[in-house]
């Protein structure tokens, strides 16, 4: 049986709707939708607040690089998302041909300019444009993706930082849905910069959610089936569909899947479907609590990107507790 719990005003996991699944026991759905929906209807409110007091509100800019399909998508769905919360957001697109040092100077023009709180360069970029030399040219005080090394510095000590959206969004989910952490054996499978690595310190921290025991799977960890079926929170953020089969997962694990993998479909409108790195199928009946994809782990990382802006801009009004 699947249980999809709903989030209560506070923010609990409160009730559950339940799918029978054969035989076996409930298996309850981290939302992620419905998660990040209140999350927004958060942020609206104090947007609500902040018109209401005649100030102006929150701006995130986003510059895209190039015509690549994905990330189109992507800025256009951030898009979305702040005019849903009330934030003005910009747009800079740039010709796949734009130089390294064009890029760069667009980046010091958004750095000074005092109207946009944060801001992002989408990536991937073109070939010819070192991605880390365009991360290190953002300012701190802007870097709401989190990317840049004094914010990575800064997360890692525990300090006020901007942290990376998906690594946020999950512990968010984890928080919001009450999920025991303290003690647990956390297995994440992938050490990106972005998601694996940020991850297993947030969760290892003395915090909570946090205080695991973290392990951080990769490409040449031993027994990697072994491990990851040791695991009581499993993470797979791997980037390959169906990658975590259910002899990886033991019985009564969470599951979190951060896996969208862009599939060939050609059942659907756009061509391609959203796959995780989970056999959903076949690991749910074993967990206690897992993502789904599409629905899980995405729209929270979408609600953190807006959650960042508001605490750029409340730290640009002079709130230095945020
Ligand atoms: N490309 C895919 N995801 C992201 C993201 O979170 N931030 C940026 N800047 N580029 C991306």
């Amino acid at each position: 049986m699947f249980i999809i719990a709903g989030l209560s005003q506070a923010g609990d996991a409160a009730s559950g709707v339940s799918v029978s699944f054969m035989e076996s026991k409930a298996v309850q759905i981290l939302d992620g939708k419905s998660c990040s929906k209140q999350i927004r209807r958060e942020i609206s409110d104090q947007v609500a607040h902040l018109r209401a007091a005649g100030k102006r509100v929150p701006h995130l800019a986003a510059i895209l690089v190039g015509d690549d399909g994905a990330s189109e998508t992507y800025v256009a769905n951030k898009v979305r998302d702040c005019d849903e919360v009330g934030f003005d957001s910009t747009v800079l697109r740039l010709d796949a041909t734009t130089s390294e040092a064009e890029l760069l100077a667009r980046v010091a023009e958004l750095n000074a300019d005092e109207s946009i709180d944060g801001f992002i360069v989408q990536v991937p970029l073109p070939g010819h444009i070192d991605e880390q030399k365009v991360t290190l040219a953002i300012d701190t005080a802007k870097d709401v993706d989190g990317f840049g090394p004094e914010n990575v510095g800064l997360m890692c000590l525990g300090l006020p930082s901007f942290v990376t959206a998906t690594p946020n969004g999950i512990m968010e989910l984890l928080a919001r849905y009450r999920i025991e952490t303290e003690g647990r054996h956390c297995v994440v499978a992938g050490r990106s910069n972005i998601v694996g690595t940020p991850l297993s310190i947030l969760l290892s921290r003395n915090s909570r959610p946090g205080n695991c025991t973290v392990s951080i799977a990769h490409s040449r960890t031993r027994d990697l089936k072994a491990l990851c079926a040791s695991a009581d929170i499993l993470i797979a953020a791997i980037g390959r569909p169906g990658f975590i089969t259910s002899d990886m997962v033991r019985e009564g694990a969470v599951v979190i899947d951060v896996g969208t993998t862009r599939v060939a479909d050609a059942g659907r409108p756009s061509g391609f479907r959203l796959a995780g790195d989970v056999d959903f199928d076949a690991v749910a009946p074993k967990c206690s609590w897992i993502t789904p994809v599409p629905g899980g782990v995405g729209p929270m990382t979408r609600a953190s990107l807006l959650q960042n802006t508001l605490k750029a801009y409340r730290r640009a009004q002079g709130e230095n507790d945020v």
